[in-house]
């Protein structure tokens, strides 16, 4: 029996079991039972993503019924047994289903899995062979989105059929279906995420945030506040700031403050910090903070940004205009588009879109021996490094950043979220320092994908060979630059498609406005763009009487061929075989749709496809990756890698990779990730760069050690014996440095921006009521070429989530600033809604690569709204120009059509 008192006056004991164990504690009836599992009994285990129900991350068992746990009060706990998924294993042992989740990928960050391990465990216990439909049934209230479902299904319904894991042979890691490495302790509920500390040891922070879009402010008094609060310790405004009041991703435009400084220009603008004991800064209330506020007139939407005489938002320059770029190659166009055969000319226009990791950002800081030690969730902790760094105004070399593992990113956790308020309160207070965001707080200050509106025509000859295009996109970036000028350095890029155009102008700019700042989202704004492309790709197929695929076939850059920047694809260009994969699905889709129509009239199916390419790693510039391997004395073998693992698999794939290089069995390697006191910079994970740039490092690390190894044997200098330990504790340590080969872009946009690049190719099936304006995702085959897929368990996995994600971007999501801040008004795919996805994988490998590997992380997501899309065209013969496609926007493009 476990006695716990909780100190305070409301409290009163509870009996309960908690995984089998009897537990007497003292406690408000009214807590989260989320809260008591967490901070009273330390089950980490039990997450909280929204605390709302929203998401069912928090799903524990109540009398083996599955419960979201942070909407149980404790009083109703009384008397009752509580799984959590700290019960589920016993000691090292997993059960089937958790070996099943293992086996077939089904975990990715890890977030979600405690509660879809639960709710699987109770649904097995009453149904031990329960069906696909079943299995959405029960687990559908949770919400994963990594993994696109698919592969939790399937450990389901596979539960009891694994076998152990075969080990590879010695060198023949890559390519293998290893685990994932980090894959025990996520199953276990014991990797630690950012808010998994005990917060009784920390002074809590909470952001103080502008409601309004712009404004100015200043402070009265804090006097009367702290004089109210005894546990308010302090209050930190930009004038506190004892470095930079500035950051952001971009090398040269530093424009987000810490704090704001006499204006906001967002609604979620941090204008100061509560700092002190935790129920005093959950007590007092954002109205009490003595704020003058003069509302100003804000600019919101891109028409607003551009519009003449429209207020600066940064008050400098003649415009709101971040970043500019352009491609320009070939002939002047103008006579090109007026003696073309066919020409197809659209617009269309998108909104912003929410990462909606599960994890809320959470994490803290705290001093040590006059450094500091930042420890929270992320996707880059060297770039974190720098800028914690100037904004302490202290040397890089005082700051340790600690990742912990990261539930979900998908670009939203570059950018710097609560580090730097941490970082200032606990070097200034020089105590520990946590914060942990809410799930509106999460949505409401984290950056979002750039809405754009872009307008493009693309011509072609008689044949269907594309002669000419002309594009331009213009992105809203928000408040801040964050990666706008990224997404417009990008865009123009990619605009072309992955076609052979010999004539191209295309172009992008990117807007400040008093909007969420937009930043980095899987595919950098190629995602808005390829919607255009793709579309047009099928105008021009029908105008010239071709079939979509083979019109797209026919277009596909391949080796050999020159891009809109110039550069000349030397290999790894595997889009035919892509489109090639696709055929049988592709005429079968079309018969069955056929089939279905020739019968219904309400209801349309259409099959839709579409093609995407992608740069792998950051475009015109340097990104490169350290990494070493060190051996001790005693030959225990450790890879340092500084390649953030957000879910995607960075830990494993790593890790296979060296094994390969060194010559030794993977589970011979342990692995040191992301600290930056113990790894050199991998450079971030974005950009779908760290298994074609870290997995570089990560090789040639292995092949230097091999090659020192090699060099002692046989000398008499061969043993390990003779050697000092460096602070370590290794006797060799290997290193691995690959940066891509990739030069600037001139002035039109000339040269060559990334070293490869991903393609794929993906087609949709979708049904449209065409009096609902309802549309439902059928199937998605989506065929990938990734280089070298070095686990494809993985690689199927970043599919699955990406296409996933793709589904929400076409079809559901649509994030208003100010306004859905929450996971009930804003919606992202469910279990239920996602339909089936083939993958098929194309391995036309990188000679630059790892083992020939590319990258797949943003690729998957690109072309699946182009192909919904599609497909929705086919079924209805509306085009679709604002995303997502709402009823509302179908059945007006139906009706436009009708009305013609
Ligand atoms: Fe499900 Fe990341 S694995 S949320």
């Amino acid at each position: 029996m476990t006695n716990f008192v909780e100190n305070s006056a409301f409290s009163e004991n509870f009996n309960f079991k908690v995984n089998g164990k009897a537990v007497t504690i003292k406690s408000s009836p009214v807590k989260r039972l989320a809260d008591l599992l967490r901070d009273n009994l330390g089950l980490i285990g039990t997450k909280i993503g929204c605390n709302a129900g929203d998401c069912g991350a928090c799903t524990v068992l109540l009398d083996q019924e599955p419960v979201c746990s942070c909407l149980v009060p404790v009083a109703q706990v009384e008397g009752r047994e509580i799984i959590t998924v700290e019960g589920l294993a016993e000691g090292k042992s997993l059960t089937d289903l958790q070996q099943s989740f293992q086996k077939h990928g089904a975990v990715q960050c890890g977030f979600c899995t405690p509660a879809m391990l639960l709710s699987g465990s109770a649904l097995l216990e009453k149904t031990p062979q329960p069906t696909r439909q079943e299995i959405k049934d029960s687990l559908g209230g949770i919400l994963c989105r990594c993994t696109g479902y698919q592969n939790i299904i399937s450990a389901v319904l596979g539960v009891g059929n694994v076998k152990q894991a075969s080990t590879p042979e010695l060198g023949k890691a890559v390519g293998a279906r290893l685990h994932k490495k980090d894959g025990f302790s996520k199953l276990t509920g014991r990797d630690l995420f950012g808010a998994d500390f005990n917060p009784q040891e920390f002074l809590h922070l909470r952001a103080i945030r502008s409601p309004y879009f712009s404004a100015r402010f200043k402070f009265a008094s804090f006097e009367g506040l702290k004089a109210r609060y005894p546990g308010l310790v302090a209050i930190f405004t930009a004038k506190d700031i004892p470095g930079r009041n500035s950051f952001g991703v971009n090398p040269t435009i530093k424009d987000q403050p810490v704090f704001a400084e006499q204006i906001v220009r967002y609604q979620g603008d941090p204008v100061c910090a509560l700092v002190g004991d935790q129920e005093t800064i959950q007590q007092i209330q954002d109205d009490e903070i003595p704020i003058e506020w003069e509302i100003l007139s804000e600019v919101c939407g891109i028409d607003a940004a551009k519009a003449e005489g429209a207020p600066l938002i940064h008050g400098k320059g003649s415009q709101n205009l971040i970043a500019k770029m352009l491609v320009k190659r070939g002939e002047a166009l103008g006579p090109i588009f007026e003696t073309a055969v066919a020409v197809a000319a659209d617009s269309l226009e998108t909104g912003f879109v929410e990462h909606a990791y599960i994890e809320p950002e959470a994490g803290y800081a705290r001093p040590l021996q006059g450094r500091i030690e930042i420890v929270a969730t992320t996707q880059t902790p060297y770039m974190d490094r720098s800028e914690i760094a100037d904004i302490l105004g202290i040397e890089k070399s005082k700051v340790r950043v600690k990742p912990t593992a990261c539930g979900g990113g998908f670009g939203g956790k570059l950018d710097l979220s609560l580090q730097p308020m941490i970082a200032v309160a606990a070097w200034i207070l020089q105590q520990p320092v946590c914060c942990i965001y809410s799930r509106q707080e999460s949505m409401m200050a984290s950056t979002k994908r750039h809405p754009a509106q872009i307008k493009a025509r693309f011509a072609c000859d008689e044949q269907g060979k594309l002669s000419a295009v002309e594009f331009h996109a213009d992105y809203n970036s928000g408040a801040y630059a964050s990666w706008g000028p990224t997404v417009a350095t990008r865009v123009p890029i990619h605009a072309t498609g992955p076609y052979k155009v010999p004539h191209v102008k295309t172009s992008a700019h990117a807007y400040y406005t008093n909007e969420t700042p937009a930043g980095a989202f899987r595919g950098f704004g190629t995602p808005q763009a390829a919607l255009i492309h793709e579309a047009l790709m099928d105008d021009l197929a029908s105008k010239v009487g071709m079939d979509r695929l083979e019109f797209r076939l026919l277009n596909a850059l391949a080796a050999g061929d020159v891009t809109a920047t110039g550069q000349k694809l030397e290999a790894s260009a595997g889009l035919q075989d892509c489109l090639r994969s696709l055929r049988t699905d592709w005429r079968n889709a079309l018969g069955r749709t056929e089939e279905f129509n020739g019968v219904n009239n309400r209801l349309r199916r259409g099959v839709g496809v579409a093609c995407m390419w992608y740069g792998i790693g950051n475009t015109a510039m340097d990104n490169p990756s350290d990494m070493e391997v060190g051996i001790s004395k005693e030959g225990k073998i450790t890879l340092y890698s500084g390649a953030l693992d957000i879910g995607q698999g960075s830990n494993t794939v790593m890790v296979q990779i060296c094994a390969d290089a060194l010559g030794v069995e993977v589970s011979r390697i342990s692995l040191i990730t992301g600290d930056t006191d113990l790894t050199m910079d991998a450079g971030k994970t974005s950009a779908s760069r760290q298994t074609f740039v870290s997995g570089n490092a990560a090789r040639l690390a292995g092949l230097d050690l091999k090659q020192q190894l090699i060099q002692r044997v046989g000398t008499d200098r061969g043993s390990l014996e003779e050697l000092s330990p460096n602070a370590k504790g290794d006797v060799l340590t290997g290193h691995g440095y690959f940066n891509p080969p990739t030069t600037p872009l001139d002035e039109n946009g000339q040269g060559t921006p990334y070293a490869t690049y991903g393609f794929a190719a993906q087609i949709a099936e979708v049904e449209v009521d065409k009096e609902l304006g309802t549309v439902q995702v059928l199937s998605i085959v989506a065929a990938h070429d990734v280089g070298r897929a070095i686990n494809p368990t993985l690689v199927e996995g970043q599919i699955h989530g990406g296409v996933t994600q793709g589904i929400g971007f076409a079809l559901l999501e649509e994030f208003f600033p100010g306004k859905n801040i929450n996971l009930h008004d804003y919606l992202i795919p469910t279990m239920g809604e996602v339909p089936p996805i083939k993958t098929i994988l194309i391995e036309d490998q990188e000679p630059n690569g790892p083992y020939g590997a590319k990258g797949v992380g943003e690729p998957a997501l690109i072309p699946t709204a182009p192909a919904i899309l599609s497909g929705i065209k086919h079924a209805t013969g509306a085009r679709i120009r604002q995303i997502p496609a709402t009823p509302e926007r179908v059945l007006r493009a139906i009706n436009a059509i009708e009305n013609e």
